[in-house]
């Protein structure tokens, strides 16, 4: 099989991997990284999603070709040390989660909205795509807007 050299939450590493295999399951069975979450692997649900170049993607419908040589970052890469991204600062401050399991995908589709802009509209908030079968949609809104406001 190839090898496909890529960095993913800030370390180079190499995947002897078929060319068409989902990058979530790279991360997920070659790599030991399970933030990232399998629903529905039809680029739905948006449970996998995780940033590649720092754009957010659906990992389950992403060949490991296709990100060679880039930047994939999970959940698990958001942190600096033991200081949280304001994203999951503000998940924790607003208790999101119910289950839990869409949650990762959540955080890092609103990494990747704030990326863009500071000032979300709740438009810009109801394009994020990713499903939460528990109903937390009311406070991933007020939380993307707190994580918004603690950002420089
Ligand atoms: S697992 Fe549902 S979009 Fe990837
Ligand atoms: S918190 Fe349960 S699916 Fe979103």
């Amino acid at each position: 099989m190839p090898i496909y050299n890529l960095n993913v939450n800030n370390q180079a590493v190499s995947v002897d991997a078929p060319a068409n295999m989902a990058l979530l399951w790279v991360l997920r069975d070659k790599l030991g990284i399970t933030g990232p979450k399998y629903g529905c692997g039809l680029d739905v649900c948006k449970a996998c999603t995780c940033l590649v170049n720092g754009k957010a993607v659906s990992t389950c419908a992403v060949k490991i070709s296709e990100v060679a040589n880039k930047k994939v970052t999970t959940i698990e890469g958001l942190a600096n040390g033991s200081t949280l991204h304001p994203v999951q600062q503000a998940w924790l401050d607003r208790d999101v989660p119910q289950c839990g399991f869409c949650q990762p995908g959540q955080i890092m589709a609103a990494v990747d909205l704030l990326s863009r802009t500071r000032t979300p509209t709740d438009a810009d908030i109801d394009a994020i795509e990713n499903m939460c079968r528990c109903g937390t949609y009311g406070r991933i809104r007020e939380a993307i807007r707190a994580a918004a406001a603690m950002m420089p």
